[in-house]
This record gives structure tokens, C-alpha cells and sequence, in this order.
């Protein structure tokens, strides 16, 4: 969480620094505030969104070669102009933005409070400023040299970014845990959290690394590591384009990224499946297929969205490859001193590449001698360079916080990375084989008839927007899919939503059924099939109201339910991938009929880079 941008060169910083500030406001949106260096330090900011500051900075001379620049997603101080970056120290000589959380800053505080030191904000960010200022007055040494020693100090995860009022030509940063990309233009750098600030400036860009210092000039960049080291920046093609950035016409980006799943899953598969043939090239996989077809137990770790892909997985690998599989929540996997054996592989979920919580346990299941395959949607991300091998999602620039086609990209690589080592085990027949290659390739199409009917689904949620509570409900592959759409209804409308397997409803939630109640059920054509249509005939003698996600031809839910919404028919291990897809309209529709931020719903933050 948190966006940081920074710029050192000939142009004005400020709209450079407010541009990316607004591309980053998917990483968090509390407070947000820059810091110009120009003769003099000034240190602008604002609770609310980037807007807010722009507004209040009208007027202002903001004439600056130097920036730094923040948006807030709040974890030590509530959101207020006092603990919106950046943060200025005791002097205000040095100013400094941060993402991610010192745990060690309580005993760094008592320390400098100790020594006389007093504290305008409730932020780990401002301690560890005034600590590397201590140490700059103590040691009698230059910036560089005091975060260097300061970040030995330092236990927890970051990227800093400062300015210092004694050296207007340089901007330190330093990484570890928290995502750090440095663009490289002519006689110029950018600094951000990700690559969408620089985009039009550049295509060269640096990841950094953790614990590694970058110190920018606006015509050199050195990067060194914590012992003082040179270290040789390796310079990276930026593959991004300024319209995956933009909404494109859409008045969401959830929107955009919904309508663009056709494209995305068929991205996906894009040069890996080949249905004619039979062929799934995937070199990340076959390079190492001995791992993965001998894995005693596949471990799936991933948080929120990404979780419910791995469950999916679940049911595709323990169907087609016949391997045990658990699927764990990152961050109760981590600290639960889990049962790793050697042969247990972990398959590591996540669109961002960069989810603090799925870091860690990636980290204790790696030390534990388990494989690790990443399935990633940003590429460079932390998580792609800590997986032993991986497959990348390419469903390209996610900004909506709502996660929505990664999720379906998600899915497509799963399965073709189950049916990849179901071959290679001999657990799947031809005749299966060659018809799922069949039906993923013309997923991408189906997915174009589903959105064909966006315009329903939006007199829906008009009908539905102003339910206090909603249940969703799917059996077998569609249960993972009822838990995602309860979460994006909840995430985008703040409607309250429960997801549950159909059958387990009368063991608890069925008390819950009125003739208030809208009850999504996702009921496709499956095997479990005939079972939904009696838990719908329970929901209906209660009165509930049944949504239902159903299949073409389907004319006996049509005849229950009501209201149906109709998708093409698929092989019930693909279905997923076109019944979530009214869940995620529904749920858009009714956010926006609700005045909801869509984009950016509160409390949220598109990249959860804390623990
Ligand atoms: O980037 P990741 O896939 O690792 O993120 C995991 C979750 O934070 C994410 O899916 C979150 O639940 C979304 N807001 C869901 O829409």
C-alpha cells in the first residue's frame, strides 16, 4: 500500500509528481502530499484523495527541478494532513516518503524521546526520519552514509525516498519488501512504486532490489547495497503502453478491465495452448515438470481474489492430476508453523506480485525446502523473483482495486498448468484432454457472449441495490465463484455478502432467508447440478429472493428463480471463467447505482504491501 513517486531532471517536477500520484491512488487514496526542493524544502499535503491536494495547491509556486511525492493508505495515525507524507525532520532539513511499516519504531521512538526529539505525526515514517537525522548529527556523515547505517537499525519492511535540503542535485531511496522501479531518461530519473509515472518518459527502467540504495542525480544513478557496495543496475524494457493506464472510454477502470477479458484470457493463452495440436507450452512449467508431476501435495497461497482462484485450482488439480492439494490463506499459512516436506510444492497466487502476506509465507515455505511456482500478473514483481519457477498471468495493467480480469487470467493459466502436468502424469485420457484444450481455447469468445448481456445485469442491480444483505451460493467448481462475487458486491457496494457452498446453507445461513434476502445462486450445468436446483427449492419455501447464474437452455431453474441471468454452456472445470463475470457486473452496477466509488472503495487498497 501507499504509491510514492519522485523525480530529479530538467522538466518541473510538480505535474510530473502529480500525474503519477494519480496513477498510483489505486495503491491508496487516505492523504497524499509532495515535497519540492528548490533552494528551499516545501512540504505540501492533504487528508483525502489527489485531487484534494491539487486543489489546495492552486496558486502555489511550486517551482521545482527535485520532488517527492505520496499517496497515503493509512496503517500507523488515522488519515489527517498531520500523518500524510512527506514527512519533514526535527530540522527541516530532510523530508522523506515511506511505504510499508517499521515494527521496530515504538524502541526507536523511546530512544529519540529520549533525547529530546518530539513528533508532529503518529507515523513509523517520522521516527525513522528523525532517527536517520540523528545519526546524520551524531556521525557527522552525509545522507547516504546515515540511512545506510540507519536501515541496519530498522526491522520491518519499506521503501524510503528522501530529500535533502544540502544536496538540491540528489534523491536517496532505499527498498526492502516494498515494490521500487527507477526510470531511466535522458539526463533525467523517475521513481515509483510501479512503472505507470514514467511510462511516457521512458521505456528503460531499474527494479530495485531489497536492501539495496539507490542514490538518483538527474544524469546518474548509482545503486549500491547496505555494506556500501557498487552494485550494476540492471536496466529493463518497460513493456507497457499509456493505454493500459487509461480508461479508454469506460467510466471505470473496473469497468474497462471487466469488458476486457476477452482479450486478456486470450492474452493468456496466447502461445501456450494449442488446441489442434493438443500442445501446452509453458517453459516455466516443463523446465520443471519432474518437480510438479512428483509433487507429493501442491500447497495454493494466495489473499483475497487470488485465494478463490487457488480454490478453483484446487478442484482442477486434485480432479485432472490427482494431487492432494490445500489451499491456505497466506497469512494464517505463515504463522501457524505449517508441515512443509520436500516434495510438497507451493503454488503462489497473486495479481500484484507484491501482497506482503503471501511474501512471508512464500519466505517460510522456501525455507523450508518447499517448491516454489509463482502465478503472477506483474511482471519483475517481488513475488515473480522469489517463486524457484512461474507463469505469468498477462492480463496487463490491473488498476481497479476490485480484482477482476486477473482473476480470470488467474484461472486460465491454473488450468492450463493442471492439464499441462495431468498429461505429463498420464492421470487425464486423450479424448478429456483434447476436449478442455478444445473448450479453454473458446473461452475467450464465450466470455464475449456473457458481456453481451451487461445491459440486463445493470436493471438488476437496480432492482437489488438497496438489499441490506445478499448470500451467494455455488456447489463444486461455482462455490469458489459465489465466494468472489460476495466479495466484490462487498467490496464495491458495502453491501454485506456471504459466500457458501449451496449444501452447507441449511447448516447455519438459511436462518438468515426472508423475503428480503437476494440469494445468488451461480448453478450452471454440472454434476452437482440437480443438487442446486433442491437447495434453490429450499431458498424459494422461504421466501428468499433467487438470482441465478444459469446455463443456456437451462429450463428448469429459468422456470424457479427470480431472476436468471444466462451464459454460454462450458465443461464445468472452465465454467468459472464465465459465471464469475455477472457477479463482477452486478456488483459494479449496483455500486455505481449506490454512488459508490468504484475504483477506489474505501478502507481499500488496490496492493496490500503490509503484513
Ligand atoms: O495482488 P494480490 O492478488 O496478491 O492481492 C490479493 C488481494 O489483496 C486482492 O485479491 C483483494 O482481495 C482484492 N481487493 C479483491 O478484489
Amino acid at each position: 500500500m501507499c504509491g510514492i513517486v519522485a523525480y530529479i531532471g530538467p522538466r518541473e517536477a510538480y505535474p510530473i509528481i502529480l500525474k503519477g500520484l494519480k496513477r498510483l491512488e489505486y495503491r491508496g487514496y487516505d492523504s497524499s502530499g509532495v515535497a519540492l526542493l528548490n533552494n528551499k524544502l516545501q512540504v505540501y499535503k492533504k487528508k483525502g484523495k489527489v485531487a484534494e491536494l491539487e486543489e489546495s495547491l492552486v496558486g502555489k509556486d511550486l517551482h521545482a527541478h527535485a520532488g517527492i511525492g505520496h499517496t497515503r493508505w493509512a496503517t500507523h495515525g488515522e488519515p489527517s494532513d498531520r500523518n500524510a507524507h512527506p514527512h519533514s525532520s526535527a530540522s527541516g532539513k530532510l523530508a522523506m516518503i515511506h511505504n510499508g511499516i517499521i515494527e521496530n519504531y515504538t524502541q526507536l521512538k523511546t530512544e529519540l524521546i529520549k533525547k529530546g526529539y518530539t513528533f508532529k505525526s503518529d507515523t513509523d515514517t517520522e521516527v525513522l526520519l528523525n532517527f536517520i537525522e540523528d545519526i546524520q548529527k551524531n556521525n557527522n556523515c552525509g545522507l547516504e552514509e546515515a540511512v545506510r547505517i540507519a536501515l541496519k537499525r530498522v526491522v520491518g519492511a519499506y521503501v524510503i525516498v528522501l530529500l535533502d535540503k544540502d544536496q538540491p542535485d540528489t534523491i536517496i531511496a532505499a527498498r526492502k519488501g516494498s515494490p521500487l522501479v527507477i526510470g531511466i531518461g535522458k539526463g533525467e530519473h523517475f521513481l515509483a512504486s510501479d512503472a505507470s509515472p514514467m511510462i511516457e518518459y521512458t521505456k528503460e527502467v531499474v527494479y530495485v532490489n531489497d536492501y539495496e540504495l539507490a542514490i538518483l542525480k538527474a544524469d546518474e544513478l548509482i545503486l549500491k547495497n547496505l555494506g556500501n557496495e557498487k552494485l550494476t543496475p540492471f536496466v529493463q524494457k518497460l513493456d507497457m503502453e499509456m493505454t493500459a493506464i487509461e480508461k479508454g472510454g469506460y467510466d471505470h477502470f473496473m469497468l474497462k478491465e471487466i469488458f476486457e477479458q476477452p482479450e486478456t484470457i486470450f492474452d493468456c493463452l496466447r502461445g501456450r495452448l494449442d488446441a489442434e495440436k493438443g500442445v501446452i507450452t509453458m517453459a516455466g512449467i516443463q523446465n520443471n515438470i519432474e518437480h510438479l508431476k512428483n509433487a507429493s501435495r501442491i500447497i495454493m497461497i494466495a489473499c483475497g481474489t487470488s485465494w478463490h482462484a487457488g480454490l478453483v485450482a484446487e478442484y482442477i488439480f486434485e480432479e485432472i492430476c490427482r494431487i492432494p492439494v490445500e489451499v491456505e490463506y497466506a497469512s494464517e499459512f505463515r504463522y501457524r508453523n505449517p508441515v512443509i516436506h520436500k516434495g510438497d510444492v507451493i503454488i503462489a497466487i497473486s495479481q500484484s506480485g507484491e501482497t506482503a502476506d503471501t511474501i512471508v509465507a512464500i519466505e517460510k515455505a522456501k525455507e523450508m525446502g518447499a517448491f516454489i511456482l509463482g502465478v503472477v500478473n506483474v511482471v519483475g514483481s517481488s513475488i515473480a523473483r522469489i517463486s524457484h519457477a512461474g507463469a505469468y498471468t498477462h492480463a496487463g495493467h490491473e488498476i481497479g482495486v476490485a480484482s477482476t480480469k486477473a482473476f480470470t487470467a488467474q484461472l486460465a493459466v491454473l488450468t492450463m498448468i493442471a492439464l499441462k502436468i495431468a498429461r505429463e502424469k498420464g492421470t487425464i485420457d486423450q479424448t478429456r484432454y483434447m476436449h478442455l484444450l478444445g473448450g479453454l481455447h473458446n473461452i475467450p469468445e464465450k466470455v464475449k457472449e456473457v458481456l453481451k448481456g451487461s445491459g440486463a445485469i445493470q436493471q438488476l442491480a437496480l432492482k437489488y441495490k438497496d438489499a441490506g444483505d445478499a448470500l451467494y451460493l455455488g456447489r463444486g467448481y461455482n462455490f469458489p465463484v459465489a465466494l468472489e462475487g460476495a466479495l466484490k458486491l462487498k467490496e464495491i457496494s458495502y453491501i454485506h455478502a456471504e459466500g457458501y457452498p449451496a449444501a452447507e446453507m441449511k447448516h447455519g445461513p438459511i436462518a438468515l432467508v426472508d423475503e428480503h434476502l437476494p440469494v445468488v445462486f451461480v448453478a450452471t450445468k454440472d454434476t452437482y447440478y440437480e443438487k442446486i436446483v433442491s437447495n434453490i427449492q429450499e431458498i424459494k419455501a422461504r421466501k428468499g429472493k433467487v438470482i441465478a447464474v444459469i446455463s443456456q437452455g437451462d429450463d428448469i431453474i429459468s422456470k424457479m428463480a427470480d431472476d436468471c441471468i444466462i451464459i454460454p454452456e462450458a465443461d464445468e472445470l472452465l465454467a468459472p471463467m464465465l459465471s464469475v463475470i455477472p457477479l463482477q457486473l452486478l456488483a459494479y452496477y449496483i455500486g455505481v447505482a449506490k454512488g459508490c466509488d468504484v475504483d477506489k472503495p474505501r478502507n481499500l487498497a488496490k496492493s496490500v504491501t503490509v503484513e
